[in-house]
């Protein structure tokens, strides 16, 4: 698949280096293609993976991984250009400054919101859940991490599903994109004990079930 990752920091080069290493080709939109970082980002994900504008990139694309701070998603979204009919995965957490929580939910979320930035696209809420270093590999022993997904169109959310299956991970369909207003929260909970209580990023959340 040609997936587009608008973003290659710490969640969009992991992302993009693995989407690369299992055959898919990523193009990175990025503001700077020549940048230090997005090359040694291009250097680990391999002959599948290429940097270019953000505007080139969404173009191209059947899939957009929106992988920005929030600050930024906006006006990410405004440089990509027309979204209608892709795919938009969005991996963003609403983050108040200083850990402090989440600038937006309970009524709304990070999810819908970014559905209405970026018009008439296939908007699915993944991978905003966990830490990128559980991106990197999301099995602990016999175990997989739990990755919730929603969105309002079905296909879509069957996509972007595989996307995070392959990875490794188990995914939970929460629903319609409304439901994002509950793993942001989750999100929050996560970032809240990994960097506040001390537990660091390796521990994730798992839905368990009876036998
Ligand atoms: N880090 C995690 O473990 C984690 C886990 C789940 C979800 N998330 C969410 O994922 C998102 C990305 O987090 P991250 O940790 O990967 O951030 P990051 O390491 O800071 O990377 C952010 C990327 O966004 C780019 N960017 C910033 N402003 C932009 C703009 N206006 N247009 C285009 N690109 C822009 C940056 O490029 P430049 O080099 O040009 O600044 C950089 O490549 C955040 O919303 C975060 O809440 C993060």
């Amino acid at each position: 698949m040609n997936i587009t990752i608008i973003g290659a920091g710490n969640v969009g080069g992991t992302l993009g280096r693995r989407w690369a290493h299992n055959g898919h080709q990523v193009t990175f939109g990025v503001r700077d293609p020549h940048s230090p970082k997005v090359q040694e980002v291009l250097r680990t994900a391999g002959a599948n993976a290429r940097a270019t504008s953000v505007r080139e990139a969404a173009t191209a694309a059947e899939c957009i991984l929106l992988a920005t701070p929030w600050t930024a998603v906006q006006d990410a979204i405004q440089s990509a250009g027309n979204l209608a009919d892709k795919i938009v995965i969005d991996c963003t957490n609403p983050l108040a400054p200083g850990l402090r929580g989440l600038a937006l939910g309970h009524t709304t979320s990070g999810g819908e919101q970014v559905a209405r930035w970026a018009a008439g696209a296939r908007v699915v809420k993944a991978f905003n859940m966990t830490g990128a270093k559980n991106m990197a590999n999301p099995v602990y022993g016999a175990q997989q991490v739990t990755m919730c997904i929603c969105g309002d169109d079905a296909e879509a959310k069957t996509t972007v599903g595989g996307l995070a299956a392959e990875l490794g991970f188990e995914i939970i369909d929460t629903g319609s994109l409304t439901t994002a207003r509950y793993p942001e929260p989750l999100a929050m909970l996560w970032i809240h004990l990994a960097y506040v209580q001390g537990l660091g990023p390796d521990f994730a959340f798992k839905v368990m079930r009876r036998p």
